[in-house]
C-alpha cells in the first residue's frame, strides 16, 4: 500500500516548463501515489518540451494556458469539466518577471514591470482558484509556490518579492473564501533550487550558498522534498490545514543571522 493513497483523485498542474520545473517534481509525487494529472503549458514554444517532460506519465491532457489571460484559464477548467467532472487539486507554479526588474535597484521597477510581475505571478493565483471551485465538488486542495522574499530582503529578487508578499496575501483570503466548501489553499515556500525561473535571479548561485551555510540542515532542499509537501498538502493527512504557508527552506528562514 502506498503512504499516500490519490488513487482516483484528479488534478491539474500549472508550471511545468521542464524537468527541473517545480511542478514536475510535484508531478512526479502526485503521480506515483495514483493521482491522475492534466498539464497546462504556457505557450506553442514551450509545448515541445512540456509533452517531453511529462511523456513518462503516458499521454496526460494537456492543454494551453496563459495565466494572464482569463479566457484560457476559463477554458482549462472548461476542458476538464467536460472530460472528468470534477476535480481535486491544482498545483499553481507560476510566476514571470521582466529580466530588467530583476537584479539591479529596486527603486529602479517600472511600472509596467510591477505591472507584469504581478499579474503573471500573484494574480494569476485568483482566477486559477475561482475556476477551480465550481469543480471541486468533493472539497478539494490548491497550492501554490513562493519564497522567504515575500518577508525579507533578497537583494535582486527585486518586484518579485513584491509579487510573493501579494501571493502569500491571497492564499490567505482565498482560503477564508473557500474554507466553507471544504477547499483549501495553501502555499509552499521552497528554498533556493536550480530551474529555468530561477536562472534568471542575479545572485541565485550566493543564495544557494548561503543557505547550505546558514540552514539548520546544513544544505540546500531538493525538488523532492517539495514534491513531498505538496503531495502532504493535497492529501487528507492535511485536511486540518488551510491558508498556510509551509516553509521547505532546510529551517533557513527560522534564523536570526
Ligand atoms: N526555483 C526556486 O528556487 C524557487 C523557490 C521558491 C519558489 N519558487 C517558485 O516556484 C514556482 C515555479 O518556478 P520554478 O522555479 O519551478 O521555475 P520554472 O521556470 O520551471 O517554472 C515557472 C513556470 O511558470 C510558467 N509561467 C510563467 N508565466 C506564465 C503565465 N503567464 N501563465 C502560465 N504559466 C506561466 C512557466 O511557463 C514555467 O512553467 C514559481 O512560482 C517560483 O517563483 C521557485
Amino acid at each position: 500500500m502506498r503512504a499516500i493513497d490519490l488513487t482516483g483523485k484528479r488534478g491539474v498542474i500549472f508550471g511545468v516548463a521542464n524537468q527541473r520545473s517545480i511542478a514536475w517534481a510535484i508531478s512526479e509525487a502526485l503521480a506515483a501515489a495514483g493521482a491522475e494529472l492534466a498539464f497546462t503549458y504556457l505557450n506553442e514554444r514551450l509545448k515541445e518540451s512540456v509533452e517531453k517532460t511529462v511523456a513518462p506519465l503516458g499521454a496526460p491532457r494537456l492543454l494551453e494556458c496563459d495565466a494572464t489571460d482569463d479566457a484560457q484559464v476559463a477554458s482549462v477548467y472548461d476542458n476538464l469539466k467536460a472530460s472528468w467532472g470534477s476535480l481535486d487539486f491544482v498545483i499553481h507554479s507560476v510566476a514571470y518577471a521582466e529580466k530588467d526588474d530583476l537584479g539591479g535597484a529596486f527603486s529602479a521597477t517600472t511600472r509596467q514591470g510591477f505591472r507584469v510581475a504581478l499579474e503573471a505571478s500573484a494574480y494569476s493565483l485568483i482566477p486559477v482558484v475561482r475556476h477551480a471551485a465550481p469543480l471541486m465538488t468533493a472539497g478539494g486542495s490548491i497550492v501554490t509556490m513562493t519564497f522567504e522574499a515575500s518577508e525579507r530582503v533578497f537583494p535582486g529578487y527585486n518586484v518579485m518579492g513584491t509579487a510573493k508578499a501579494a501571493l502569500e496575501n491571497e492564499v490567505r483570503q482565498l482560503a477564508n473564501e473557500f474554507g466553507p466548501s471544504n477547499i483549501r489553499v495553501n502555499a509552499i515556500s521552497a528554498g533556493p533550487l536550480a530551474t529555468l525561473a530561477a536562472r534568471s535571479i542575479p545572485g541565485f548561485n550566493d543564495m544557494r550558498h548561503a543557505f547550505a551555510e546558514r540552514a539548520p540542515l546544513r544544505r540546500n532542499i531538493t525538488h523532492a522534498e517539495v514534491g513531498g509537501a505538496a503531495l502532504f498538502l493535497c492529501s487528507d493527512l492535511s485536511t486540518g490545514i488551510t491558508g498556510a504557508v509551509l516553509p521547505v527552506d532546510a529551517g533557513y528562514s527560522i534564523m536570526g543571522i
